[in-house]
């Protein structure tokens, strides 16, 4: 290890005397070095680059050709509930500027767009026992998005749900109900009978657990409700059926060859280092970490240790149910921002999750700790517990506090480094034959960023929020040289 070391690190690691003696002699030794791999950090031909969004993040548009209202229409016009009191109404203009935001992807070389629709778009004002009239206006939206992309050369990726639920069914108890399941599974039919000759690829819901445990865990996002221990089992139980029913009803409306998935972000289990026991725990906490959501899609039944923690809180479900939440999928799709490390520990679970210090770095979101090698573990370990037919990583990303140099440019040289080092990660897994089909960058273009509203960006475009002008950033080159050289630039 010595050799690499710079200078200020030794000074850093021995004191600044003991570096003073030990460069020289590194120096004088470094010809008899066998060299390093220089080797080209190449994917594999094929490989998916892609970049992602979500319709309420980026559309507007709000009142437009049909479209009914949405959670997050009622929430972010709620006084207090998002930073500046910032709305989606007209976001990045997407609805009628995709087709120079398409071009833009297409001259950065991008494979892959995921988008997701907007319910309501599609079904204005589902109740619980009907979903109501078809809107063509809102699919023909989504026809000519898959038709432009298509024409571009770049494969559209659908989510199904990306947290706008239709108000009408939040009024009758949105996830609370699991008639709501049912309703999403009709929808996620009718999408599918009329994309699926074009769009190959679906994804049901996006990131169960954001919507559920800050929709209806803590409130800081739509619908706003805090609604207990118990009723919110029932609530991830209800979004895990969603998903099953989701799946099957996909399935029977699309050919045989459309790929079906979730993105998921299944906590990132990522152990301290790499020690046998430390391995073992963190794989024995991706399943139990998970056991609300990713686990049981992936085992088809709840894990007996949750349910018993849970005790007179688990949630309340039948085989049937457990038959559909289990339905094969062709591939997972993970979101994956900041690690959660993991230890061996000698109690129940036979781990602990260790938290981060004070100085851990992080980026402009105070959640979005930087931690790469959660893009290796991630895959290597639901690989190994699992065996998906594929993986992709479905979101990553990062905000950063851009600003313009003089010359009206953006030197995001921050998320630059943390893309590199999550995609360096993400090759050492594939290297080690993880399955990992594709990478979508979020986000293409800075966005609406939930309760931070226009605060946060994520974009590697820079979006001006007043006039919509579009200024790609440094990451957007380096992201650039990296699809076209297919290694990491
Ligand atoms: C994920 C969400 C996505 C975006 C990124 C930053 O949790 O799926 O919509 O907000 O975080």
């Amino acid at each position: 290890m010595t050799p690499s070391f710079s200078r200020r690190t030794l000074a850093r690691l021995l004191g600044a005397s003991a570096a003073a003696a030990a460069v020289p002699s590194f120096a004088a030794s470094a010809a008899a070095l066998p060299p390093l791999p220089t080797g080209p950090r190449s994917f594999p031909p094929n490989f998916l680059w892609g970049s992602a969004t979500a319709s309420y993040q980026v559309e507007g548009a709000v009142h437009e050709d049909g479209r009914g209202p949405t959670i997050w229409d009622t929430f972010s016009h709620t006084p207090g509930k998002v930073a500046n009191g910032d709305t989606g109404d007209i976001a990045d203009d997407f609805y009628h500027r995709y087709p120079q935001d398409i071009a833009m992807m297409k001259e950065m070389g991008l494979k892959g767009f995921r988008f997701s629709i907007s319910w309501s778009r599609v079904f204005p004002s589902p109740t619980m026992s009907a979903t109501g009239a078809p809107n063509p206006k809102g699919l023909d939206f989504y026809n000519r998005l898959v038709d432009t992309l298509l024409a571009h050369g770049i494969t559209p990726y659908c989510t199904l749900f990306h947290w706008d639920l239709p108000q009408s069914l939040e009024n009758e108890g949105g996830w609370q109900r699991r008639e709501t399941a049912q309703s999403f599974a009709e929808y996620a039919g009718y999408v599918a009978k009329h994309l699926s000759d074009r769009c190959r690829n679906f994804m049901t819901l996006n990131e169960m657990r954001s919507f559920v445990e800050l929709g209806y865990g803590n409130g800081i996002h739509a619908p706003g409700l805090q609604v207990g221990r118990k009723a919110l089992a029932q609530v991830s139980h209800h979004a895990c059926l969603a998903h099953g029913l989701g799946v099957q009803a996909i399935r029977a409306n699309s050919p045989a060859t459309t790929q079906v998935g979730i993105a998921d972000n299944a906590t990132a289990c990522t152990p301290i280092f790499d020690a046998p026991e430390h391995v073992a725990a963190a794989r024995r906490a991706m399943r139990q970490e998970n056991a609300m959501f990713l686990a049981p899609i992936l085992d088809g039944h709840y894990d007996p240790l949750y349910l018993k923690r849970m005790g007179p809180d688990a949630p309340v479900f039948t085989p049937a149910d457990m038959a559909a939440i289990g339905s094969p999928l062709d591939f997972v799709g993970l979101n994956i921002y900041p690690a959660s490390y993991v230890r061996a520990a000698n109690n129940e679970l036979g781990y602990e999750m260790v938290s981060e210090p004070f100085t851990a770095p992080r980026m402009a979101s105070p959640w979005l700790y930087v931690g790469p090698e959660a893009l290796y573990w991630t895959p290597r370990l639901v690989n190994e517990l699992w065996h998906p037919k594929s993986l992709y990583i479905t979101e990553n990303g990062a905000s950063s506090d851009d600003k313009f140099t003089p010359d009206g440019q953006i030197m995001d040289t921050d998320r630059t480094m943390f893309l590199r080092n999550y995609l360096t990660q993400l090759h050492r897994a594939i290297a080690e034959g993880v399955p990992v089909k594709g990478y979508f960058c979020w986000s293409l273009l800075d966005n609406y960023e939930w309760a931070d509203g226009y605060g946060k960006r994520f974009g590697i475009v820079y979006v001006d929020f007043k006039t919509q002008k579009r200024t790609p950033k440094l990451s957007a080159q380096f992201y650039k040289a990296t699809i076209a050289k297919n290694a990491i630039a």
